[in-house]
């Protein structure tokens, strides 16, 4: 039976005590990939100084950012993953999204990944939406929602499957269609129109069989162990199918791309994939390394992530259990 070689990192101290020998950055230190121009450092997203470090004299054309969601994941309390008055949620998330306003092109798309607490007054959601008031140059363009698999809830409530993705411009950035197209054929006719005098109805005027995306997206497999992309330890991975659908809609190969949150290194995978630059970074090392190993293994293996395998497969806890 697939099980999972690696237990959920954050708030476990024994194992990352474990695994910290192993992580090549230190808090301030920032890795460049000499291969494909990628920046991975570990900074605190909301420090201006930091963020600037990361860019240096660059800016990027499209932001990824999946903060925590103040929310305790798995009922658990980490010190990456906590949950904190609201108000000092929106004061964080105000910094970090200064920084990201500062690290952007003059036309440039930025995506926030969020969630609403449907047992605490739909935080942090809606006063996230009214705290981006604030930045004037972020124009609302698109509010959408993934369908989750997998979900949450009680005989007595709706099941919670829905993941939050926030879309706004900055400037004029060129928004490319083609990626919103997914996999599934249009099935159903209708939608009748006269054109030159014929009668043409939506499958035969349309550019594509398949429907596109629009804001609610059906059609991605959250991620979960048997799936090649899975990275064991990280509890917060998005699918790579999602964030190369953001990447490819809202930037162009050659672009710099920014993820001030790693994690698993998603963004980062999506962008060498895409031929794109990425600058990312994460407060946690331990999440830095793994973002690091995950490019390194793809360029290895072809392997976009370990499956039920340890990123840390030759060292910290399986040579301590070879041991014991
Ligand atoms: C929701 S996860 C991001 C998931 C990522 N998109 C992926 O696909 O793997 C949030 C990450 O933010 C990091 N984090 C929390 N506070 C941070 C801060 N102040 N600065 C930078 N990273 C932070 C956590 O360590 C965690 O890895």
């Amino acid at each position: 039976m697939l099980q999972e070689q690696l237990e959920r990192i954050d708030g476990n101290e024994p194992l990352r005590s474990e695994l910290l020998p192993y992580c090549r950055l230190k808090c301030g230190q920032l890795w460049e990939d000499p291969r494909g121009g990628h920046r991975v450092a570990c900074l605190d997203a909301a420090n201006e100084t930091h963020t600037a470090l990361l860019l240096g004299s660059e800016k990027a054309a499209l932001a990824i950012q999946d903060p925590p969601y103040n929310v305790a994941v798995g009922n658990v309390n980490s010190t990456d993953l906590g949950r904190m008055p609201v108000e000092d949620y929106i004061r964080w998330s105000r910094a970090w999204i200064s920084s990201t306003s500062n690290s952007l092109t003059a036309d440039a798309s930025l995506y926030v990944w969020l969630g609403a607490d449907q047992a605490a007054g739909f935080q942090p959601f809606a006063d996230f939406i009214l705290m981006m008031r604030a930045f004037p140059e972020f124009k609302t363009r698109s509010l959408i929602t993934m369908r989750n698999q997998r979900g949450y809830g009680t005989q007595n409530n709706w099941m919670a499957v829905r993941q939050e993705l926030l879309y706004y411009t900055k400037g004029r950035p060129k928004f490319h269609v083609e990626a919103e197209y997914t996999d599934i054929p249009k099935i159903l006719r209708g939608y009748y129109r006269n054109v030159n005098g014929q009668r043409t109805e939506n499958l035969e005027r349309g550019k594509s069989g398949n429907i596109r995306a629009g804001n609610v997206w059906v059609d991605v497999q959250q991620v979960f162990y048997r799936m090649e992309e899975n990275v064991p330890g990280c509890y917060a991975q998005k699918p790579l199918k999602a964030i190369e659908r953001i990447i490819r809609a809202s930037s162009a190969a050659g672009d710099i791309v920014v993820d001030f949150f790693a994690h698993s290194g998603t963004t980062l995978l999506g962008c060498e994939r895409l031929d794109r630059r990425c600058f990312t970074c994460d407060i946690d090392p331990i999440f830095t390394e793994i973002t690091i190993r995950r490019l390194e293994r793809y360029r290895e293996t072809g392997k976009t992530g370990w499956q039920s395998d340890s990123p840390f497969e030759c060292q910290g806890m399986q040579v301590q259990q070879d041991i014991l």
